[in-house]
């Protein structure tokens, strides 16, 4: 169910709720006809994503929205309190309020955030189930502000539908299970969204594949039923601001390989091992729609990682694409080598930075939790510019050393390097082994195994897959500046 929003000067009269934005201190809104007292003895306070729920008996229900200190409200605060407001008011209802027009964040950001917080906090992935009724939500939203406001509003309501539908679109994908989405089937999907999108949308198969010397893809697609597929899209705008490159782990499903993964129920969770093909997917369709002026290519590297007879053994070496051979120390460690192939694909094309994203390392999720996505990168101010744009869109990240010195330990007897380290620092060593394969492009690396998924429902996040990673991949084409050397 799609949620609609308009921007009015007023408040129309026949709506079910009035939602109304209450700071942590100061006066409390005259709305809402009650004191700090009186909303403190029903335990709100005016916290960030705290809601009351006022009933009348005669005009619409009253819900008080908490939005923190005045001083401190941004536009992360505004997302929270939107999908805090979007939880609370009941299925179907009709909507209006102020959340969107405050002190300290411009009309455009604003209405913005708040749309991607309705919008996020009411998804559902609802395809396999023949109840559908959990998927409906809140139906109508009027967002008020004063009418020199309008024009920005607008825009901002079209940019945060396009970020949002960003992010739904690559949770769905992440929450569909294996034998529903192939990556025969995914190159399908992103062939008809990338070229309504505007896209050029270019599908590699494993015929392809074998000609452009994919050996990291074919490697790990060896012992899969499943032929695997590199997606590549392009978004050439007239007059380019500069060229960016995004790069996606695509693993449809990660047993492990020859070295299979232990049966135990975290492994449901490797359907979404392609979490970050789909965020690219999702930032790509999403680029027209806040006419990005750089130019953005992205790559999908696609295929299952199985065990069976014709599956890539240790010991085995394989040839990449920038002919830098590997040697197989653990069928497991998949993701880096097509992202591999991916990334010099990406290089080839002398892009003014890179970034990749995938679900890359355990050792990721056990340095920094499984809600800090690690970042790493071989120029310090195109990491920043990833982290300014993780801060803007509330999808954390944080810096982990590109340590060179642990560089021997991907040495190999035979080839190159080998497909692992040393058993710590697992994130770093991972990170070394893809940096061989950027030439000298300005890169950063996204692991984001812990925050690809969540449990339960918080604020704009909802149970299962988060689709991480795609409003970032977004905000950082849109701010794009190319790095200097
Ligand atoms: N897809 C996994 C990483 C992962 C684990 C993502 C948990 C999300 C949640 C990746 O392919 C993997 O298996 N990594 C190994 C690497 C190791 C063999 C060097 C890992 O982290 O154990
Ligand atoms: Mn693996
Ligand atoms: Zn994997």
């Amino acid at each position: 169910m799609t949620i609609a929003v308009d921007i009015a000067r007023t408040t129309p009269r026949s709506v079910d709720v009035v939602a109304i934005p209450v700071p942590s201190e100061g006066p409390v809104p005259r709305g809402l006809g009650l004191t700090r007292a009186a909303l403190a003895t029903h335990g709100f306070e005016g916290k960030v994503g705290q809601t009351l729920v006022i009933p009348s008996a005669t005009g619409s229900t009253v819900i008080a929205v908490g939005i923190g200190k005045a001083a401190d409200v941004s536009v992360s605060v505004l997302r929270t309190a939107a999908a805090a407001l979007a939880r609370t008011a009941s299925k179907r209802a009709t909507v209006a309020t102020g959340l969107a027009d405050v002190d300290g964040v411009d009309a455009r950001s604003a209405v913005q955030a708040v749309v991607e917080g309705l919008v996020m906090a009411s998804y559902r992935y609802t395809d396999l189930k023949a109840d559908t009724s959990s998927k409906s939500s809140i139906e109508r939203v009027t967002l008020t502000m004063g009418a020199n406001k309008a024009a920005a509003a607008a825009a901002g309501a079209e940019r945060g539908f396009a970020a949002a539908g960003a992010t739904c679109l690559a949770r769905d994908l992440a929450n569909t299970p294996p034998s529903h989405l192939t990556a025969r089937m995914l190159a399908e999907r992103a062939v008809e969204l990338g070229r309504a999108a505007g896209l050029e949308v270019e599908v590699i198969d494993e015929h392809a594949a074998a000609e452009l010397g994919l050996g990291g893809l074919l490697g790990v697609n060896a012992g899969s039923v499943e032929p695997p597929r590199l997606v590549k899209l392009t978004y050439s705008p007239r007059n380019p601001s500069g060229h960016l490159a995004l790069v996606g782990k695509g693993v449809m499903y990660d047993s492990g390989g020859i070295s299979l993964k232990p049966s135990d129920p975290m492994h449901a969770l490797m359907k979404m091992d392609m979490t970050g093909a789909a965020s690219v997917l999702g930032a790509m369709t999403a680029l027209k729609a806040l006419r990005v002026k750089a130019k953005v290519t992205g790559f999908m590297l696609c295929t299952d990682n199985m065990p069976s007879g014709s599956a890539m053994k240790l010991g085995d070496v394989l040839t990449m694409r920038n002919g830098k051979t590997v040697e197989i120390h653990n069928t497991d460690a998949e993701g880096r080598l097509i992202l591999a192939d991916g990334l010099s694909l990406a290089a080839e094309d002398k892009p003014d930075a890179i970034v990749d994203i995938a679900t890359l390392t355990g050792a990721c999720m056990v340095a920094l939790g499984a809600r800090i996505a690690g970042v790493l990168g071989n120029r310090s101010s195109w990491v920043e510019q990833v982290q300014a744009s993780a801060d803007r869109t509330d999808e954390p990240v944080w810096q982990l050393p590109l340590a060179k010195e642990y560089r021997k330990l991907l040495d190999s007897n035979v080839a190159d390097m080998r497909n692992i380290g040393g058993p710590y620092g697992g994130t770093i060593t991972a990170a070394l082994f893809l940096q061989e394969f950027v030439a000298d492009v300005p890169w950063a690396h996204l692991d984001i195994a812990g925050p690809m998924n969540v449990d339960a429902d918080e604020g704009w996040l909802t149970r299962g897959a988060t689709g991480f990673g795609a409003r970032l991949l977004l905000d950082l084409a849109a701010n794009f500046k190319a790095p200097s050397a």
